[in-house]
């Protein structure tokens, strides 16, 4: 006989509304009420990185200084180890207004802040760090500046009177003023703090700025600003950034190379792509490697055939380890896949070096400037070599 499964269905009859006790309607009392009942006003993004030691105190300031409004906040935490992400799941039990998007497999500020201002539905969107440094004492004043109207985009800012970098010591300063200024002049703005983090703007202006945001690194704002179709107005007000009090800030030497990333993208990068410049770059490096070779391998008593091939293979080698780890540091072949890619770099590179040749020698035949020639080799085989290696060695 065949085995059948029998499932229990059990009748729903809809109860009697004649016999449903009357509750009546809820009345708007208290403000808090009225908030929750009133359309929604603002969102609060709040990306993290181990930030557990300070979310709850972050909440208690924000319900604070946003009493009355109808806002919500929205943390975007990397998976955070220490459980920052469980940290806000429990606050959101209790407080509706409070969620989390704990991102799997992923890093970045600047992308975690464009997920947040996604998820979320609010006409005006605010941004600021989860580690109480920026004072959430401003934030009412950046929201009602965007609300008003003073600007499409209400920046907190350190840099004029009113604001402060707090006890920063010299060399951060000087850093930070040093960044500042690259800012300014790549991007051509006046904003007195293009670098913050502690902003809020109207969704419709991010919307616009979205489809060529780079998502680069840690600077959101700046992101926002040049990549805007027209410029926005900015309001700033001033404030003054709080030292540290609880868990560790993640600046470092990733965080600057992201930041000059950002900066290439925003604006050579309009022209040429970042990842074939930096291809080039380490090209570049490898055509002085292989002169230094060749030179070494000659004084060695070399015959030039054989010179010539040490240096090329050496070439070769040092520009796939430097695009391996610069060019494609997001890709990074590590362990069997780095052997896998040494050998396909090297094949695809071969090609390339056959390719540069025979450009090379038709183009001499075509006319008679020797380094026309020489560049137009160069130049093709660099293509091919950028091509093929981004399709095959660093495939997504
Ligand atoms: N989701 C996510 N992913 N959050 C991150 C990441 C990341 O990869 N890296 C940092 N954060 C979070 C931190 O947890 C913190 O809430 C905020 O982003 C800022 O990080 P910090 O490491 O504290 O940065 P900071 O204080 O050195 O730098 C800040 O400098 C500006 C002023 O120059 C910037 O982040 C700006 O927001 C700030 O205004
Ligand atoms: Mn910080």
């Amino acid at each position: 006989m065949p085995h059948s499964q029998q499932t229990d269905i059990v009748p729903i009859t809809m109860p009697d509304p004649s016999q449903a006790p009357d509750h009546g309607t809820v009345p708007l009392a208290s403000p808090a009420a009225a908030a929750l009942h009133s359309p929604l006003e603002v969102a609060i993004i709040v990306p993290t990185l181990n930030e557990a030691a300070n979310v709850e105190h972050l909440v208690d300031r924000l319900n604070h200084v946003l009493h009355g409004r109808a806002w919500e906040l929205i943390f975007v935490d990397d998976n955070s180890p220490d459980g920052t992400s469980d940290i806000v799941r429990r606050l959101g039990t209790q407080q509706r207004h409070i969620r989390v998007i704990q991102r799997v497999g992923r890093r970045g500020l600047s992308s975690a802040v464009i997920e947040g201002v996604l998820a979320s539905a609010a006409p005006i969107i605010a941004v600021m760090d989860g580690d109480m440094q920026h004072s959430e004492d401003a934030l009412p004043q950046l929201i009602d500046a965007v609300a008003s109207g003073q600007g499409d985009i209400a920046i907190g800012t350190r840099y004029i009177d009113g604001g402060g970098t707090g006890d920063w010591d010299e060399k951060r300063v000087w850093m930070s003023k040093l960044a500042t200024r690259a800012g300014q002049v790549a991007l051509g703005t006046n904003v007195s703090d293009p670098m913050s983090g502690f902003f809020a703007l109207r969704r419709d202006a991010f919307e616009r700025a979205l489809p060529r945001l780079s998502a680069i690194g840690y600077k959101i704002l700046i992101d926002i600003l040049a990549s805007s179709p027209t410029p926005l107005r900015v309001a700033e007000i001033p404030y003054v950034f709080r030292s540290r009090e609880a868990g560790e800030s993640k600046i470092g030497a990733r965080v600057i190379a992201e930041y000059a990333e950002l900066i290439a993208d925003k604006t050579v990068g309009r022209y040429i792509p970042i990842r074939l410049l930096k291809f080039l770059m380490v090209g570049g490096l490898g055509v002085i490697v292989h002169l230094a070779i060749l030179r070494s391998l000659l004084g060695f008593g070399l015959e030039f055939m054989g010179a010539q091939t040490g240096a090329v293979l050496t070439a070769i080698a040092f520009n796939f380890f430097l695009n391996n780890s610069f060019t494609y540091a997001d890709r990074k072949l590590r362990g069997a896949a780095l052997l896998g890619g040494l050998i396909s770099f090297y094949a695809i590179s071969s090609i390339g070096a056959v390719a540069n040749i025979g450009i090379g020698t038709w183009v001499a035949g075509q006319q008679n400037v020797w380094w026309v020639a020489g560049i137009a080799g160069v130049l093709v085989g660099a293509i091919w070599n950028f091509a093929m290696s981004a399709a095959i060695t660093w495939r997504k």
